[in-house]
């Protein structure tokens, strides 16, 4: 007999790096999240899953359900791939759409490494699902796209008609996102691509040589296309650019990264929440050797859903979904401390949640360090840097495991004058995630080996710093 999701989720609840909050499949492998949707105040949330190994590969659609975004249920496995079918070599990423009251999911079949968009519709309430018989509903990709990169798919509604992107590159120039439309979903006419980019453009971000998983939808009076940005010399990261949406064409005003932990945080997707706010999910990659995640019996994440509004100067503003503060427990406060060099804080743990809002004053750098034992053998240091406006994350003494990745992490973060620092942290055993004013965000992963790596402490140097407020929150698990 198979283990029951809930018998596997038990079996690895003891794992010190498994997080608490964060969504994960029951075990074995995640990565993407597809199909996120809100199906009248029901989340809807499948994802890239592999239930026979902590490893990439025979990639099926797992599925959850919620109602408030950060509380999610099990469901039967989704999609399968179909021996002998258009998707015999794995069910990749995809979306939710609901057409004539049928939930519909459009997926990537792949067949002999060929990417083609495959349809499977649900008669009993997104429950199950029964693949269309006519897969694949396009048969090839347009000229200049190679049939390996033609994969992941958004989907909107304009009028009566249906419209698609499918992340792409073209061949020698770059990433691409492709726009079709369909009346049904089942028979698709390829227009154009609604934008693409030589990948020898690299200023002001470089978006590599082919587009996964675009995501697109309209925020106030403009459009937003995100991308996980994939290039044969460098292992990826999310962009996203904000422009205006005309005749079916996009033009960017501007192009920012979306996370600064770079492939940390990858191939997200968005949703309209019940209170009309947009709300983006992505995966929370792993960062130790494919043998320890193996040993794990798990790997990746989902970010925590992330809320995104445009701000004034034509950037995104991403912060916590309100709905994490249901979380909260005990609450730990101080405020108006000057702070010259280290000040260890009493509370300590490794499922938080942080606020600290810093007035730097003449230091010239600020900041907190966390998961640190307390003789400081394994500690992860996050500061500001006054003089060259970097936030970092030094991750070099996060973890004695040699398995684990200890890299830095940067985000460009230019104070304004008598501008405070403002961050906002979210500590889930092995995933961090860091929000800073309200419009960086950088994820992260940390692995400490010892059991007391669990301090926090206030550093400022290169002068005095006052500390405006700090408010930590044990975050109960769910
Ligand atoms: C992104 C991605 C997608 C693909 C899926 C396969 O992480 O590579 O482009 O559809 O994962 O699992």
């Amino acid at each position: 007999m198979p283990m029951t999701a809930a018998e596997a989720r038990a079996a690895l609840a003891h794992d010190p790096h498994r997080p608490r909050y964060h969504f994960t499949a029951p075990h074995n492998w995640l990565n993407d999240p597809n199909g996120f949707y809100n199906a009248d105040g029901v989340y809807q949330l499948f994802y890239q899953y592999n239930p026979n190994g902590a490893q990439w590969g025979d990639i099926h659609w797992g599925h959850a359900t919620s109602t408030d975004l950060v509380t999610w249920t099990d469901l039967p496995i989704a999609l399968a791939p179909t021996p002998g079918g258009p998707d015999e070599g794995g069910c990749w990423s995809g979306a939710a759409v609901v057409h004539e009251g049928v939930p519909t999911l459009l997926y990537t079949g792949v067949r002999n490494g060929d990417q083609r968009p495959c349809l499977a519709v649900s008669h009993d309430n997104w429950v199950t699902w029964e693949k269309y018989a006519d897969n694949p509903v396009i048969a090839t990709p347009p000229e200049g796209v190679g049939s390996q990169d033609f994969r992941d798919h958004v989907i909107w509604r304009e009028g009566d008609d249906w419209y698609q992107l499918i992340g792409a590159g073209f061949a020698g120039i770059g990433g691409a996102t492709l726009l079709y439309r369909s009346r049904d979903l089942r028979t698709w006419d390829y227009l154009h691509p609604l934008y693409h980019r030589p990948h020898t453009e690299l200023e002001p971000v470089p978006t590599g040589t082919m587009w996964e998983c675009p995501d697109f939808f309209p925020l106030g009076d403009k459009h937003v296309l995100v991308i996980s940005v994939w290039s044969e010399d460098d292992t990826g990261y999310t962009a996203y650019m904000v422009g205006d949406y005309r005749d079916h064409r996009f033009t960017p005003d501007s192009f920012h990264v979306l996370d600064y932990g770079r492939n940390r945080f990858f191939a997200p997707q968005s949703l309209k929440d019940e209170s009309g706010r947009r709300v983006m999910m992505g995966w929370v990659r792993e960062d130790r050797r494919p043998a320890a995640q193996i040993r794990a019996g798990w790997s990746g994440a989902m970010s925590l859903p992330r809320v995104l509004a445009l701000r004034p100067d034509g950037r995104l503003s991403l912060t916590p979904h309100p709905h994490l503060q249901h979380l909260r427990g005990d609450h730990f406060r101080l405020t108006d401390v000057d702070v010259t060099d280290t000040l260890p804080l009493s509370v300590a743990g490794d499922t938080l949640e942080l606020l600290v809002e810093w007035d730097i004053s003449d230091a010239a750098q600020v900041g907190l360090k966390f998961r640190a034992s307390p003789d400081g053998e394994e500690e992860t240091l996050l500061t500001y840097d006054r003089a060259t406006g970097d936030l970092v994350l030094d991750r070099t003494r996060t973890t004695l495991d040699p398995e684990a990745h200890r890299y830095e992490q940067r985000a460009p973060l230019h104070l304004a004058e008598g501008e405070t620092l403002k961050l906002h942290i979210f500590l889930d055993r092995s995933v961090v995630e860091i929000f800073a004013n309200d419009y960086i965000a950088l994820t992260a992963r940390v692995y400490p080996t010892r059991a007391d790596s669990v301090g926090l402490a206030l550093v400022a140097s290169g002068g005095a710093a006052r500390v405006v407020s700090v408010d930590v929150w044990e975050v109960a698990g769910v």
